[in-house]
């Protein structure tokens, strides 16, 4: 939600900018811009509505030089996507110029107070505020920059990760963070800020992650890192983990479908090294410290948000279905604010791709608040929730930079997967049998995938036939409910198409009214203890002429009798099928969306990580 990169070094730092907000725009894509300060000590401040790309030729990248700037790409809050409430802002004499990521919730308060100081105001946004106040307390604290932002972050409630910069103080950025994330990249003479490593990786891989209430004074050669409360900081430098390539399209046309793609390999890198496939014991070193908790759990609570939330519910169903024990699911932006009964032999699991969901990070600390034990599968290293749960297993998907969430719905189902075999094991709910068969058939997995991979070209054929339907229905059973949700998510999120996930059996209570011949039916109908209702379901349809497109196994002879379309899918192991699954649809609403011109990477009003509530 919002993306914020900063540069101070020697180096012309407009082309080091706009290269980091491409990178960073997958946060937010309503608006664009950037200030820079030459060695004349003028500022440069461009910013627009739009995308990076769309805007990119007009930033004075060859007119203007400076070694010292800051920029940012929006996700809108507080004011319309446009040029006006484009980041960065500055204050009424333009001494100041901020990017922000976050809210300041009491952003009316303060715009009270300076206004009956004299401040006028010209934008709709909470950060103009922020920026004045710190102009405000700059004139009342002895023109001090460093004292100015502090104390101004210590008059706000909300969140934020801002970066400033102050033309009478020219070789310093000062970096704040308080719930949005914010790092920078120490490089030879140089540091890079960016909300994450994709806008660093280029330049250096040595960096700082800066703490919730923590701020940092940032020259050339030299850091100075704080608590909001003045108390000075040490901390190590770390190296991220990934390379530059994993965070480019590597000659696919979109990051989606380079992420759809290589999940043959990714999902390797969820298990590797946590499992036996001869035995399919599974070892999960990060919860070592809490296993005894989650062993005599009386009670899962899994809670996320959309993709990672329908990962949940699958989760949901192997917990109960291999370990014997009782698992809830909750949306994350649900759960705190029904005063959820959660007791101390609760453990929480929660699930997010980013680490850095707003919802999903408040819901962990309820669960905190009440002494549960809290338990995270998180894809993005060192992330908030990543750092604040009790204990954690990393998924392991790579960088995902495509809005709609793939390769790390198909890794948390892995991890949820090792969870169930660990704990089952240990607590004897399995026979070594079925674990085996498990183990086996996730050695296999890749393979089974890659054949799904290399099938994408029937799956744009089947594609072209719906491009053009107003409305989809996904519908399916026991595990795979949730991956007709996901597949629904999907389709909605990158090509507008209506489309709606339900339990097959559901169907007659209700959606049943909306079939028609215009109407898609997509079934996952692989076969499981569910398949002949699931067929049932299918004929219901039929009756009423509907569309089908099955997702079917390959041994399965009958089902092209009752579908239009068959995808199909190789067979599996029940507890890994909903990942095989998955690729089909990922591939059908990818195609979809293409076929109908839209930004499959960027899809409208959606921004990857939601770290506003
Ligand atoms: O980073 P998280 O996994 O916590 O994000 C949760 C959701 O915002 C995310 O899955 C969202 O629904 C995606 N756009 C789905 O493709």
């Amino acid at each position: 939600m919002c993306g914020i990169v900063g540069y101070i070094g020697k180096r012309n730092s407009l082309p080091i900018l706009v290269d980091g907000l491409k990178r960073l725009e997958y946060r937010g894509y309503d608006s664009a811009g950037v200030a820079v300060i030459n060695s004349a000590t003028e500022v440069k401040l461009f910013k627009k509505a739009g995308k990076v790309k769309e805007i990119e030729t007009q930033i004075p990248v060859n007119e203007f030089e400076g070694n010292v700037g800051i920029g940012h790409t929006r996700w809108a809050t507080h004011g319309e996507p446009n040029d006006n409430n484009a980041h960065p802002h500055t204050c009424m004499n333009e001494k100041f110029y901020l990017v922000h990521n976050g809210i300041i919730e009491n952003y009316k308060t303060i715009k009270k107070k300076l206004a009956s100081e004299g401040y006028v105001f010209h934008t709709d946004t909470d950060t103009e505020i922020l920026v004045n106040l710190i102009a405000f307390n700059y004139k009342k604290h002895k023109n001090n920059f460093e004292v100015a932002v502090r104390l101004s972050l210590c008059e706000v409630d909300g969140t934020y990760g801002i970066a400033c910069l102050c033309i009478e103080d020219p070789g310093k950025i000062i970096v704040a963070r308080k719930g949005s994330p914010l790092m920078f990249g120490v490089g030879q003479d140089e540091i890079i800020v960016s909300s994450d490593a994709s806008a660093i990786i280029a330049h250096t891989k040595n960096v700082i992650y800066l703490e919730d209430g923590e701020y940092a004074v940032l020259r050339r050669n030299g850091i100075k890192l704080k608590t909001i409360d003045d108390e000075d900081i040490h901390r190590e430098v770390q190296e991220i983990e990934y390379d530059l390539d994993m965070i480019e399209k590597s000659g696919y046309d979109h990051f989606m479908l380079k992420e759809i793609c290589e999940q043959p390999d990714i999902v390797q890198n969820t298990y590797r090294g946590r499992i036996k496939f001869e035995t399919g014991e599974v070892k999960l070193g990060g919860l070592t410290n809490i296993k005894e908790k989650i062993l005599n759990a009386k009670r899962f609570i899994i809670t996320a948000c959309g993709t990672a939330w329908h990962a949940g519910l699958v989760g949901e169903y192997m917990l109960e279905q291999y370990c014997r024990i009782p698992t809830e699911v909750e949306y994350a932006s649900e759960f705190r604010y029904r005063n959820p009964i959660i007791r101390q032999d609760d453990v929480v699991i929660l699930v997010s791709q980013s680490g850095e969901t707003a919802d999903t990070l408040a819901a962990m600390r309820e669960a905190k608040k009440h002494g549960a034990t809290t338990l995270g599968l998180v894809n993005v290293v060192g992330s908030t929730i990543a750092r604040e749960v009790d204990a954690g297993t990393y998924i392991h998907a790579g960088p995902e930079i495509g809005v709609a969430s793939t390769k790390a719905f198909t890794c948390q189902l892995m991890s949820l997967i090792l969870l169930t075999m660990m704990i089952a094991k240990e607590k004897g709910t399995i026979d070594d049998e079925e674990l085996k068969k498990i183990g086996a058939e996730i050695e296999l997995l890749p393979y089974k995938m890659k054949q799904l991979i290399d099938k994408k070209d029937y799956f744009k054929y089947i594609a072209e036939e719906f491009k053009d339907a107003k409305n989809f229905l996904y519908l399916g059973r026991g595990l795979n409910f949730p991956v007709a949700l996901e597949g629904a998510l999907k389709l909605k999120e990158i090509s507008y198409i209506h489309a709606e996930g339900y339990p097959a059996a559901e169907m007659k209570h209700g959606p049943i009214a909306l079939i028609d011949e215009n109407m898609p039916v997509v079934f996952i109908a692989t076969k499981d203890g569910t398949y002949d209702k699931v067929i049932s379901n299918i004929e219901e349809v039929r009756a009423r002429k509907g569309k089908i497109i099955t997702i079917a196994t390959e041994d399965d002879d009958n089902i092209a009798d009752y579908s239009d379309y068959v995808l199909r899918v190789p067979k599996t192991h029940e507890i890994l099928q909903p990942i095989v699954n998955s690729i089909p649809l990922q591939f059908l609403s990818y195609y979809i969306a293409t076929a109908r011109g839209c930004n499959v990477d960027q899809p409208r009003n959606l921004a990857k990580s939601v770290t506003v509530e």
